[in-house]
């Protein structure tokens, strides 16, 4: 059984979608560990609740990106996870923690990707004036929101949306989205070459 480790900085409503879906049977892993870059974050409340272990790691305590990036690898190996969720991570992840989990880290992004990357993707997408937009689910690699996508689903843009309705709707899809795509790894069904993530048959 895949042992799992979500990373979150805020809300971890997605984390809470994950581990609903692990309770329901339908992601056959474990979320051995929560870790966060916020003390106050509610995902870590969320986490303790259901009995999963959760830790604060304060990035004032290191002297920088790697040296955090290094103490976060650490307990991750420590626990001997398999699989690296980011759910709303905030952080860019510097090479050495990609390096440590290579093709092991995913991550959820509320746009259809490669438009919109970065920390606004539901503004910016508005804001640009799209009529469909939606969420990724990648692959981490180096870059900021660039690595092989494994799923996508498209959400269209209401007229009238704000921000905070558009990305109502997107976490909706999120929700369906992440724990499939969690699911697809915990069976071993993903398969990346170069750019590209196939999914094997069933
Ligand atoms: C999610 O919508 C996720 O796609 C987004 O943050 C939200 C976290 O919500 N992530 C990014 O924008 C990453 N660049 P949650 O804390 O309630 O799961």
């Amino acid at each position: 059984m895949k042992r799992i480790a979500v990373l979150a900085s805020g809300e971890g409503t997605n984390l809470e979608a994950i581990l609903e879906a692990v309770e329901r049977g339908e992601i056959s892993g474990r979320v051995v560990l929560v870790i966060s870059d916020r003390e106050k974050a509610p995902a870590l409340e969320r986490a303790r609740r259901r009995g999963v272990r959760a830790l604060f790691l304060d990035p004032r305590a290191f002297p920088g990106r790697e040296a955090y990036d290094e103490a976060l690898a650490a307990e991750l190996q420590e626990a001997q996870v398999d699989l690296v969720v980011l759910a709303g991570f905030m952080r860019l992840l510097s090479p050495v923690m990609v390096r440590a989990f290579p093709m092991r880290i995913m991550n959820i992004h509320p746009s259809l990707l490669p438009s919109f990357p970065g920390t606004e993707g539901v503004r910016d997408a508005l804001e640009y004036g799209v009529k469909v937009t939606g969420c990724t689910v990648h692959f981490v690699d180096e870059g900021l929101d660039t690595g092989p996508i494994i799923l996508q689903e498209a959400v269209p843009v209401i007229q009238g949306d704000t921000v905070e309705t558009l990305h109502a709707r997107i976490h909706a899809a999120e929700y369906r989205l992440y724990p499939r795509a969690i699911e697809l790894f915990c069976q071993n069904k993903l398969r990346v070459e170069g750019r590209r993530c196939y999914i094997d048959a069933e």
